[in-house]
């Protein structure tokens, strides 16, 4: 039964990046509501209720403490929540499906379905099922099908209220987002729904930045925005390979080009490419969608983005062993950050990931230095141990290392003491660096090899 002393109950299944830190906001903003945040992982769910979350992300220790255990509950009993939620969030991961029709691409939504079929098994009365995770577009017709077919004598409705929070920055981008964008069937029983997650966040959000719309274009809308914000960091990128060949500077493009209000400024920081869990998912997913339609030269269009990505990864460590004399063999490398931006302890699809395994192949000892990501990045590089180790400090990291180079932009690498760093390391020093952040000419005068991101390098030789 719902609890009465509330008057909303609402669950959220999957308790990660995206539905920690959203339903801990909503709960701090909507006392009158219970949230309970529930997942399979044990150890997820007990970290929830310390001071350690599971996750690490600016300012939401101090948002998680507002509401916990007061409108804000974690819990490992799916079963007994399912039961007492009038709304469902759905927050599970949907990783890229590795087998079968669509592998490598299409997402694996056998975890999905399976949440759907429990929440039918179990419940007895009406819900609201809030697609949260990112999915291919017409996934809620195939849940309407199983929550709807049955026969029980309750009704579901599916609404899409894709998420839009970035990493490092969720507690502000959940406090004031751009906007909030919630997709229904449009029948009363749909509109109604939707009108009831509307209700939710205009708590604190303007009703002019919570749009509405069919269930279909929201699903897609959460694709094709990651997809174009992705394509521009390719197309940044594509160009810092053009800037290195010529006498061009990248940074004075992307300003140039920024200043036209039609471009805008943002997200044009050409870098050793991009990562997190959903760019190249996402727009796989949507380039799986195209090609399901026949669709193949918009599908090509929209993979060459993934490609370039690759490619700028590929480039960096090439660039790495050219300028290194073509051996970095035994050579003692230290990366400068580990996660896929900074801000965050996440790795998922980190450029340093694929940069660690091509040095480690090229036989290079590489020494990883991290503020938060070392745990995730010992799991991501456990296959490869006897190549790499973790330092929790910068500068025992690069002590006699050949090459430091520069993989996630860390505040903490822009103030390092850099004369200390070089009188330790090897000469010739090199310094790659992955993300522009650093003044290239004061790096090159203390004695350092400098080899920005779509600059011409500045050598000694
Ligand atoms: C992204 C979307 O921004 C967010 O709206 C969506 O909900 C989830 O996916 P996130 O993956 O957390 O968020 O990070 P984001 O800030 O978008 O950065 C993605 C990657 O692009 C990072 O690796 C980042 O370093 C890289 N990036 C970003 C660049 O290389 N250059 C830029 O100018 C901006
Ligand atoms: P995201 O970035 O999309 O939030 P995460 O991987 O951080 O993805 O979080 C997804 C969470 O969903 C994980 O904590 C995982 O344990 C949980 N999860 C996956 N499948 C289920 C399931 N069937 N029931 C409950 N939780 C699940």
């Amino acid at each position: 039964m719902p609890d009465k002393r509330f008057n909303k109950n609402i669950l959220c299944i999957g308790a990660g990046y995206v539905g920690g830190p959203t339903m801990a906001m909503i709960a701090a903003k909507c006392p009158q509501y219970k949230i309970t945040v529930a997942d399979t992982n044990e150890e997820k769910i007990k970290a929830w209720q310390t001071e350690n979350l599971p996750i690490y992300e600016p300012g939401l220790l101090e948002v998680v403490k507002k509401s916990r255990d007061r409108n804000l509950f974690f819990s490992t009993d799916i079963e007994e929540n399912i039961k007492k939620a009038d709304i469902i969030f759905v927050s599970v991961n949907t990783p890229t499906k590795m087998y079968g029709i669509g592998a490598g691409k299409t997402a694996d939504l056998q975890f999905w379905e399976k949440i759907a079929r429990d929440i039918v098994r179990i419940a007895d009365s009406d819900k609201i099922i809030v697609e949260k995770s990112t999915l291919p577009v017409r996934t809620a017709e195939a849940m309407e099908r199983i929550f709807n077919g049955m026969n029980k004598k309750i009704h579901f409705d599916v609404v899409s209220n894709p998420e839009f929070l970035a990493e490092g920055t969720a507690i502000s981008d959940l406090e004031n987002p751009d906007r909030i964008l919630i997709g229904s069937r449009e029948t009363e029983s749909g509109r109604i729904a939707r009108e009831k997650i509307v209700e939710i966040y205009a708590n604190w959000i303007p009703r002019d930045k919570i749009i509405t719309c069919d269930i279909w274009s929201s699903e897609l809308s959460k694709l094709v925005a990651n997809a174009f914000l992705a394509q521009r960091i390719s197309s940044i990128n594509s160009i810092s390979a053009l800037c290195e060949k010529t006498e061009a500077d990248i940074a004075k493009v992307a300003r140039a080009i920024g200043m036209d209000s039609r471009i805008g400024p943002k997200f044009l920081n050409a870098s050793v490419g991009f990562g997190g869990s959903c760019f190249k998912k996402d727009i796989l997913n949507l380039v799986y969608i195209c090609e399901y339609y026949g669709l193949h030269e918009v599908a090509q269009y929209w993979e060459n983005v993934v490609k370039i990505n690759e490619y700028q990864e590929e480039r960096f460590v090439q660039k790495m062993i050219h300028a290194m004399f073509n051996t970095i063999a035994h050579k003692r490398i230290a990366l400068f950050g580990f996660a896929f931006k900074a801000n965050t302890g996440d790795t998922r699809e980190s450029p340093a990931i694929y940069i660690t395994r091509k040095l480690a192949e090229e036989r290079a000892h590489v020494v990883i230095n991290d503020p938060e990501s070392l745990r995730n990045a010992a799991q991501d590089l456990k296959d490869i141990r006897e190549y790499v180790e973790f330092e929790t400090d910068p500068y025992k990291a690069s002590q006699e290392a050949h090459a430091i180079a520069i993989m996630t932009e860390w505040e903490l690498y822009k103030t390092l003491d850099y004369k200390k760093i070089y009188k330790r390391m090897e000469k010739p020093a090199f310094l790659f660096d992955g993300r522009n952040i650093l003044d290239h000419q004061e790096i090159y005068e203390i004695g350092f090899n400098v080899y920005p991101i779509g600059k011409p390098a500045l050598t000694h030789f």
